[in-house]
């Protein structure tokens, strides 16, 4: 069984901290189900950390399905979160709605989410009025970096740290199940924390949220272009899959691999006969 919203909530009520992780891949993400990690986000990230664009702006519905679908492959107990990509949800409620849906139907998904606060409620809540659980998402919200003038802390002004709390209350309102909070000062998280009644889920957002959720590939040291201040690494991959490349790289060069150990045996009279007249006549 999967978990679901309700016991994502619950962890809340019950002061349980909730680890998000995102992942892209079917071998990743069952190695974070195995971890029983029971939130898996399919972020939008992907477009940075997977395909190497410059931003999560170009990322497309195509794009986000295919990697979902490998997600919910690979997993079985974690509620896998399809992340909307830039413009799915803005133009109407009707194009909101059934891009939602194709996470859920077509993907596997067992919830979606979206960025922005006020401006996104109406599309949250009828979006919420199909059955479909939505995540909010603000603070710096990726997806408008253009508008926000760069990857900046926000909700640092009177006016930006109110706008953080009304956003996170009108997602509340709209019905979402969880919030995630990114680059807000630790503060102002804690206060949105203290004062919504769903799970808060920080990112660069300090200590005071109810859980944490990090880019997978930032966690592992896999991901060299930049590391983000908000982000731990636990291992240093790169370097490991470096040293894994290049020993074997040296390896093929100098014949040490493949050895027998790697390699199928035959009959080596079938060798010796090959070409001769009448040796090869019966089938496999
Ligand atoms: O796309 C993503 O990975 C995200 C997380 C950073 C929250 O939105």
């Amino acid at each position: 069984m999967r978990f679901n919203i309700n016991q994502i909530k619950d962890m809340k009520i019950k002061g349980e901290k909730i680890a998000m992780l995102t992942a892209y891949d079917y071998s990743t993400a069952r190695i974070l189900d195995e971890a029983g990690i029971p939130l898996i986000l399919v972020g939008d990230s992907l477009g940075m950390v997977m395909l190497g664009y410059e931003s999560t702006i170009p990322v497309t519905m195509e794009e986000m399905l295919h990697h979902t679908k490998a997600v919910v492959r690979g997993t079985q107990k974690a509620l896998v979160v399809g992340d909307m990509p830039f413009m799915t949800y803005h133009i109407s409620t009707e194009e909101a709605l059934r891009n939602a849906a194709r996470f859920i139907q077509e993907a596997g998904a067992q919830a979606v989410k979206l960025e922005g606060g006020l401006t996104v409620a109406d599309k949250v809540r009828r979006i919420v009025d199909c059955g479909i659980p939505v995540m909010g998402h603000i603070g710096l919200t990726p997806q408008s970096v253009n508008a926000l003038g760069g990857y900046k802390i926000q909700g640092k002004t009177p006016a930006t740290a109110q706008k953080l709390l009304d956003d996170a209350v009108a997602l509340e309102q709209a019905g979402v199940f969880a919030i995630v909070l990114e680059t807000v000062p630790a503060p102002l998280a804690a206060r949105v924390t203290q004062q919504i009644s769903v799970p808060t889920i920080g990112i660069g957002a300090g200590a005071g949220c109810d859980g944490q959720v990090q880019v997978i590939n930032d966690l592992l040291g896999s991901f060299s272009d930049f590391v983000p201040k908000h982000a731990k690494q636990y291992a240093r991959l790169s370097d490991i899959i470096k040293n894994a490349v290049t020993e074997y790289h040296n390896e093929v060069k100098s014949g040490v691999f493949p050895s027998e150990k790697n390699s199928f045996t035959m009959d080596e009279a079938i060798l010796a006969n090959l070409n001769k007249p009448g040796c090869c006549s019966q089938p496999e």
